[in-house]
């Protein structure tokens, strides 16, 4: 796009001056609905960034199952490459980017482990395909082949035929909990708005910082 066409803010009305704002997490879940309605799908999809062993990073797509004051919440096989890195390095860094929007907010901070009963609740919100498909996928493990997938999708469909689907050993939820997130707006000509929010601890009052664009 070109820097002399000026990108229209669909929903910034809605938001006001978001620089004003004294804390974040109302400011994200106010953003977070506006991509609700504006984004065409996935408006919870969110770039997780980890760190491997020899300490390089790695970044995929997950989405937001759950934000509130204690923090970020996403669901995953915890025996996968991400679920493995979080557990030798329990810090991450999450990034959202609305496209609808002109939007961006990164986010990071340590991350623990849900409780079993989270798990367990979200796990049974699920489709039973996709419960079945938990149980299915060795998630981030190499696979022979489509077929040797598609025979453990039967499997696990034939032995939970019947009742509810218990949530598999291996499957759970990660919470990050924040010590920074920062709001990024674009502006006419890369003059973009940026704010930082960051704490000392997770009990620690929020700052808030203007940072160039
Ligand atoms: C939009 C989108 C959303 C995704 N959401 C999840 C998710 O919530 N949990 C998950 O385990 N994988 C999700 N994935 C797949 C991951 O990006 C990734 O391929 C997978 O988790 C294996 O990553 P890993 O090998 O680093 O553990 C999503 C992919 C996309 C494109």
């Amino acid at each position: 796009m070109s820097d002399t066409a000026p990108i229209e803010h669909p929903t910034w009305l809605t938001t006001g001056d978001f620089t004003a704002a004294d804390e974040p997490l109302r400011l994200f879940a106010a953003w977070l609905k506006d991509a609700s309605t504006s984004e065409p799908r996935d408006p919870t999809a969110m770039t997780l960034a980890t760190v491997d062993a020899d300490g390089s990073p790695n970044a995929r797509m997950v989405l937001l199952k759950g934000a509130d004051e204690r923090g970020f919440v996403f669901f995953t096989n915890v025996n996968s490459q991400k679920g493995r890195e979080l557990d030798a390095h329990p810090r991450a860094a999450l990034v959202f980017h609305w496209k609808s929007l002109n939007r961006q907010i990164r986010i990071r901070g340590p991350v623990e482990t849900v409780t079993d009963a989270e798990a367990d609740a979200y796990f049974a919100s699920r489709p039973k395909q996709a419960q079945i498909g938990a149980w299915a996928s060795k998630q981030s493990s190499p696979l022979e082949s489509r077929l040797a997938f598609e025979k453990q999708v039967a499997l696990y469909a034939a032995k939970y035929a019947i009742g509810a689907v218990p949530r598999p050993p291996y499957w759970s939820g990660y919470r990050i909990l924040p010590l920074s997130i920062e709001f990024w707006h674009d502006r006419p000509f890369r003059l973009h708005d940026r704010i930082e929010f960051r704490r000392e601890s997770l009990s620690a009052p929020w700052s808030k910082t203007r940072l160039y664009p």
